[in-house]
This record gives C-alpha cells, structure tokens and sequence, in this order.
C-alpha cells in the first residue's frame, strides 16, 4: 500500500510517501522547519507555526510525491497527524487532508502523533522486523511517556511527566546557556566534550514506585545554579554543565526503565520522539537493554524528529484496524 503522511502538529510540516506491506520502505520524506523563524523568539510562537504550516504544506506535500516519483491518483491512503499539538497547527494539516482526501476520493486516516513516533520504529532496519507487543519510551519537546504497547493499535500509557517533557528540560537549560532554540542537539554535542560528574544535580525523578517522570526540579536546580554563579560573577564550563545536566536526565530515565522492566518484564524496548535522537540517551539505553537482554530499537536519527514517514506507517496499521476518518475529521490539541 502507498501511503502519503502528513504532519503539521508543532514547528515542522512534513510530508512523506512510504510503501507499507511486507516492506516498509520510505519512498520519499520532505520536512520543512520553521526553527530559523522561531529562534528569534527562544521557542514556538503557535500563530507563526500556523502560518508557516499554511504556506508550507501544498508545495511540500508535491514535493514529497515528486521525489517519490508517483502522483496522487498512486496513493491508496493519506494519513495525517490530528492529535496532539498545537490546535492552529494541527488544524492546517487536518484541513489540507481532509480537501485532498476528498477531492481524490482516497481514504483518510486521524494519526496520534506519539503513535506516530513510536512507528518510526517499523522503518529501523534489522533482521527481525519490530513486532508487538513492547514497551516503548517517547520523549519529545511535548511529550515524556512510557508505554505498554500490546498491538500495532493498543497502546497503554503507564508513565508520563507531571511537569516538563524532557526536550523541554533541555531546551530551557540551553537557552539560559545560550544556545539557540531548540537547544537539545546543542546540548547533546556540548555533553560530549563536558565532565559528567562537575556538578551533582538532583535527580530528575519521582521518588515513589510509579512510572512518571519529573523533569521541572532538575531543570530549576540547574537554572538557579547557574544564576548563581552568574550573580557572583564566577565562569561556568559550559560542557560541564551539559554534560553533569543530560547525566542526571540520563540516569534518572534509565531507572524509571528499571522499575518498568522489573514490573513488566518487557522483552522489547523501543526509544522515540525528538530525544530518541541523543546520543547519551541512546548509548544509556544500549547497555540498559545489553545488561538484561532486551531487545532495542531506535529510529535512525533522521526519523528521531517530527516527519511524516512515521505518520504514514502509523496510518497504515490505523487502516488495517478499520480506523478510517471522513471530512468530519477534527483537530485536537
Ligand atoms: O519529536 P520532536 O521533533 O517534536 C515534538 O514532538 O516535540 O522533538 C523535539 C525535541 C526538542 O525539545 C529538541 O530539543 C529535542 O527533541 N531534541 C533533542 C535532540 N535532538 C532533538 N534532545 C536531546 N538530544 C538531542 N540530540
Ligand atoms: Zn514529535
């Protein structure tokens, strides 16, 4: 099946043409990033983003079909993501959808953008394509959750952040380091040059037996000090403090996984969302599931951010389970 997937939830439109079956192939993935706009601005302005999503979508989405060398009239399914996310951006991928489903008669299928992330998976190559069930780990700028999941279509949350997401931990930090927006790429390479055990921050954790994570305190511990130290006019190692900062990010997460796996006794374990692509997290994660015989699987990094590639694969198996949406298809945040 031929499928185009189109994204728009947060601060890139993207649209891409896979080849589910057997297979799954991606024939095409146009992404198109608003973050040059937004950095003016240290984060997403949701009336930007909406408006850039309008003047992006068409052309890519011809893109992406050009690039993968077919035409509409090829594709069996459109598949769009419709929740959650920003509402005004969000509702310029739904509508675009929505009129292009219509107007070529093809079926439209509502994608949940977390979904989306965790199917980005199906295109990691390995002898043994993923199968559920499994667990997985999404960590994103919106979203830090832990989930069970039993089918392809079944999912249950059994862990999420009551405060920040993770990327938004590590695009605050960033940007009181300087570095611009969104910061989390930044800080992955800034890590690597730094001393892990420079600082001892807290924990980024609940100290109880569920499966949340909490990432506020450990960002708020940071902040102050480094207004501390700016108040007192002493220099900070930048690296140091990246690097003592995504340790404790690292190994907090990696313990909340412990207790999950010990609960569970998951054989498999699957890492995305925009996080999913630092390397610290993925290297943690490998001798995590190394030490006790877990199965990995982790996008490629180009798959680790917002594209539409995972949304198509997440719309496929939507499909195949009959959740098929009509033009009363909505948005929500
Ligand atoms: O999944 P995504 O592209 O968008 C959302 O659904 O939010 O994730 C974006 C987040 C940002 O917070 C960004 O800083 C973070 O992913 N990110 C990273 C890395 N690359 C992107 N965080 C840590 N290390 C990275 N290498
Ligand atoms: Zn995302």
């Amino acid at each position: 099946m031929i499928i185009l997937g189109i994204e728009s939830s947060c601060d890139e439109t993207a649209a891409a043409v896979v080849e589910m079956g057997e297979e799954c192939r991606i024939l095409s993935s146009k992404v198109a990033s608003q973050i040059e706009t937004h950095k003016l601005y240290g984060g997403v302005v949701p009336e930007i983003a909406s408006r850039a999503h309008t003047e992006a979508i068409s052309s890519l989405t011809y893109e992406a079909l050009e690039e993968a060398g077919i035409s509409l009239s090829d594709i069996d399914l459109i598949g769009v993501t419709a929740t959650p996310g920003l509402i005004g951006a969000l509702l310029v991928g739904v509508n675009f959808a929505k009129g292009l489903a219509f107007s070529s008669g093809k079926p439209l299928v509502a994608v949940n953008h977390i979904r989306g992330h965790i199917a980005a998976n199906y295109f990691t190559p390995s002898e043994i394509p993923l199968e559920p069930p499994f667990f997985a780990l999404v960590a994103s700028g919106g979203h830090t959750s832990l989930i069970n999941v039993k089918s392809r279509t079944e999912f249950e949350t059994v862990g999420r952040t009551r405060d920040d997401a993770m990327g938004e931990a590590f695009d605050k930090v960033a940007r009181v380091m300087g570095m611009p927006y969104p910061g989390g790429a930044e800080m992955d390479e800034a890590a690597k040059k730094g001393d892990h055990k420079a600082v001892k921050f807290p924990e980024a954790a609940i100290h109880d037996d569920t499966l949340d994570f909490s990432f506020s305190g450990l960002k708020t511990a940071v902040i102050n000090h480094l207004h501390r130290l700016e108040m007192k006019g002493e220099p900070y190692i930048k690296e140091d403090i990246a690097a003592s900062f995504t340790a404790s990010v690292v190994s907090s997460v990696l313990k909340k996984l412990g207790q999950a796996h010990d609960r569970y006794g998951f054989d498999k374990l699957v890492i995305a969302g925009g996080c999913s692509a630092n390397s610290h997290l993925r290297a943690a994660a490998e001798s995590f599931c190394g030490e006790r015989g877990i199965t990995l699987s982790m996008p490629a990094k180009s798959l680790c951010g917002d594209n539409g590639a995972m949304i198509a694969a997440q719309a496929y198996y939507e499909y195949l389970a009959g959740n098929i949406s009509d033009t009363t298809l909505n948005a929500h945040p």
